[in-house]
């Protein structure tokens, strides 16, 4: 398989190899291994090995240079991150996921993820399911409206919804810039200059791949496998990610009660076998963001397991 003209750019690399700080003899689990760059960093800092995860089989693929250069020391499986305890066997010394897509997934108008160029609209990562456009052209108006408000935020869900659910009686969509013109007649152009269709296709993008459903499943297995003082890292990038990973660590690190499990007893101690490496989120400097734009909503946090927890 031939390169990309450009590979992705990691972000908040110095910020989640120092959270890690890898250690001589340690594995490591990059969840979410892409073009390799946190994967990379890892295995240079200490004589170490990596268990590197990706849903995409076109980022496994592209991988094989890596893996001639580290041989047994990176392992690449080609699964989801909510398979991580299915796919790592034994407790490892760190786990990194840095959410949501690759560059290289932008870039290829193919893929279906852009609205800069125009592609097929697909949006699956793994390239298993239902695409973007089954979803636009078969969900019901009212589903369609929920989705775009919920993992879009967008405001203007029910006209956007509408306006998809008459178009596609005359003709089904297929492209991503179809999808998006028609997402403009509704949506009115914001004064920061984003692009009407940008909410839209992140709803889109997010209920193809059930990323949040994945990243509640992937914090509880990464969680799982650590060995005592072991760390995980998650680089999120909008809010709905970030709110997830941010009530999953406060649960772990017991600041807040475990919701919904069992009724709550008042003041009853929690397990408290995590710690918060730091109470805020770590965010990349302006000399990241001015070089790499795409970081400027990222978001790293870290939950510790406890030296003295147990296995
Ligand atoms: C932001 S990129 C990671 C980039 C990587 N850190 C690097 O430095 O090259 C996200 C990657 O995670 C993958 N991904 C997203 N959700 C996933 C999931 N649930 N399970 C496994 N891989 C996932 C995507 O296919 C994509 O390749």
């Amino acid at each position: 398989m031939s390169a990309p003209d450009k590979l992705h750019i990691p972000v908040l690399l110095n910020e989640v190899l120092a959270a890690l700080s890898p250690k001589d003899g340690g594995v490591y689990v990059d969840g979410t291994f892409g073009a390799g760059g946190y994967a990379v960093a890892i295995l240079e800092a200490a004589n170490c090995k990596v268990i590197g995860i990706d849903r995409d089989p076109k980022a496994i693929a592209l991988a094989s240079d890596l893996q001639k250069k580290y041989g047994e020391r990176l392992v690449l499986i080609n699964a989801r991150f909510s398979q991580m305890a299915e796919v790592v066997s034994g407790k490892v010394d760190g786990v990194a996921l840095d959410l949501g897509v690759s560059s290289m997934q932008i870039d290829n108008a193919e893929r279906g993820f852009s609205f800069q160029k125009d592609g097929a609209l697909d949006m699956r990562m793994s390239g298993e399911g239902m695409t973007a456009a089954d979803v636009v052209n078969t969900l019901p108006e009212a589903e369609l409206a929920d989705i775009i408000y919920k993992y879009g935020q967008e405001r203007f869900s029910r006209k956007v919804a509408a306006a998809i659910a008459a178009r596609r009686k005359d003709m089904p969509f297929t492209s991503t810039l179809d999808l998006a013109g028609v997402v403009a007649t509704v949506v009115p152009r914001a004064k920061d200059g984003i692009h009407p269709a940008t909410r839209t296709f992140q709803a889109l993008r997010i209920y193809v791949n059930d990323e949040l459903g994945e990243l509640q499943k992937g914090l509880a297995a990464g969680a799982a496998l650590l060995k005592p003082s072991g760390r995980l890292a998650v680089v999120s990038f909008h809010s709905l990610e970030d709110g997830i990973v941010k009530a999953f660590m406060q649960e772990k690190a017991g600041k807040v009660p475990a919701a919904s499990r069992y009724m709550p007893v008042k003041n009853e101690p929690l397990a408290q076998d995590f710690r918060l490496l730091n109470k805020k989120p770590l965010l990349p400097g302006d000399e990241e963001v001015r070089l790499n734009p795409r970081s400027r909503s990222a978001k790293l946090r870290v939950l510790e397991k406890k030296e003295e927890a147990s296995e």
